[in-house]
């Protein structure tokens, strides 16, 4: 098969046939078809955009390019959660024991981070002996054992994906709704799922700008999701401040601890409660969101989620007397400087931008693929919009590996705060909830 027809047709504008997607999936896996015709593909997607169909169809083909996770009959229905990613974000982490507590179970597979977004396998990365990448097979057997295991994508799940990610990042086309849903959800429906819950970011820091192109993103993954048979609901949340107090990869892994042991911060409670609640709900598992959302909350604070984060990062290789020193101690960098109010005030304004783009800088975060990260830097202790904060009081903790990087650190980050003298009310987190057309 020649690709030139298919790229002319998408650059006039043309609807492909679900066949053609399937053949250019297949024969660009396979290596066939040279990486600078794939790319001038990507760009007419990215001016002309894919139908539902085409989305669909590209989807699919992504899906089937790897293998697919198999799970034997079992009642506890299978559930994940996706985030477009954001600063501090680490709800995944509390979240998947406690919707195995709550009786689903979670095949969790995670990404690391890429510019100023964390990822998740990084943050797990951070804890002694953990191991990230399990085979596929491993990863059923855990799921299937302990009810939840965060890892990697292997080798062979959805090849697809990987290459045209890379290409989409080279060729400035990762910014196209039908490119995102088929990147997003092709990996997803890898994993088998019977019910999925989105946060999709907007604000500063986040993928999507605005709030209406999240929502415009969060329809889009909604809509094929459920016509691919998950049961899939968005939820669209603020990404102009950071979630929780912690942005840096042990600092997250110790605020989900926090949060497992019903000291975390209000945000990041909330948002995992959320996410637990619908898919208690999408599942049959509770008649009301505000059922749901008490029984999230009554598992939570029984304590039986933290010893199954235990139980699953054991199962994961992580050595738990070695993690529980390691969570013992105030910080693991070897520098920490505050960032001290220069008057009482209220706290107006916390940059999630510029704290991840700090974080990133400090060596939490990396500008390449290949690129080493620093596991222990980052920022805590963070003030939240709309608290009161005296003279001197701390606004965040930096985490450095060196005096003169804390000092850069800390004079960046005076330009992410602003204390106003009259009080502010902090932003909503959760602002919508997007649902497929009934
Ligand atoms: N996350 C993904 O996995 N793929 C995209 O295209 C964008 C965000």
């Amino acid at each position: 098969m020649h690709f030139l027809p298919l790229i002319e047709a998408k650059r006039e504008g043309q609807e492909l046939a679900a066949e053609q997607i399937q053949e250019f999936i297949r024969a660009y896996t396979a290596g066939q078809i040279p990486s600078y015709q794939v790319a001038a593909f990507l760009m007419a997607v990215y001016f002309r955009g894919l139908t539902t169909a085409e989305t669909r169809a590209l989807t699919l083909a992504m899906r089937d390019s790897g293998e697919v996770l198999q799970f034997p009959p079992d009642p506890r229905p299978l559930v994940d959660k996706h985030s477009t990613g954001g600063i501090g974000d680490k709800v995944s982490l509390p979240l998947a024991p406690l919707l195995a507590c709550l009786g689903f179970r979670v095949p969790m597979i995670s990404g690391r981070g890429l510019g100023i977004t964390g990822g998740t396998l990084d943050k797990l990365d951070s804890i002694p002996g953990f191991q990230s990448l399990p085979p596929a097979g491993r990863i059923v057997e855990l799921v299937q054992r302990v009810g939840c295991v965060i890892g990697g994508q292997t080798e062979r799940m959805v090849p697809a994906d990987k290459e045209l990610y890379a290409l989409r990042d080279a060729t400035a086309t990762v910014p196209s709704i039908p490119l995102i849903v088929a990147s997003i959800l092709s990996k997803k429906l890898a994993e088998g799922l019977g019910a999925l819950v989105l946060d999709v970011k907007f604000g500063a820091a986040a993928f999507m700008p605005t709030r209406e192109k999240a929502r415009a993103l969060a329809r889009a993954l909604v809509t094929l999701s459920a016509e691919c048979g998950v049961n899939t609901r968005a939820l669209l949340t603020n990404m102009e401040t950071p979630l929780g107090r912690a942005a840096g990869n042990w600092l997250e892994v110790k605020e989900s601890v926090l949060c497992l042991d019903g000291r975390g911060p209000g945000d990041l409670r909330e948002l995992v409660l959320a996410c637990a609640a619908h898919l208690l709900v999408q599942t049959g598992k509770a008649a009301t969101l505000a059922a749901a959302h008490a029984q999230a909350a009554a598992c939570l604070d029984s304590g039986q989620p933290r010893r199954k984060w235990d139980e699953m990062i054991a199962a994961q290789g992580a050595d738990l007397a070695a993690f529980a020193g390691k969570l013992a101690r105030d910080h693991t960098a070897p520098v920490v400087a505050a960032l001290k109010a220069p008057a009482a005030g209220f706290v107006a304004r916390c940059d999630a931008r510029i704290i991840g783009e700090v974080v990133r800088d400090l060596g939490g975060g990396r500008f390449t693929k290949e690129a080493g990260i620093n596991y222990d830097v980052g920022v805590d202790a963070l003030a939240k919009i709309g608290e009161a904060v005296p003279a001197g009081g701390v606004l965040a903790r930096v985490h450095a590996a060196d005096a003169a990087q804390a000092d850069a650190a800390c004079a960046r980050l005076k330009a992410a705060f602003e204390v106003a003298a009259q009080p502010v009310a902090a932003p909503p987190l959760i602002v919508e909830t997007v649902e497929p057309a009934p």
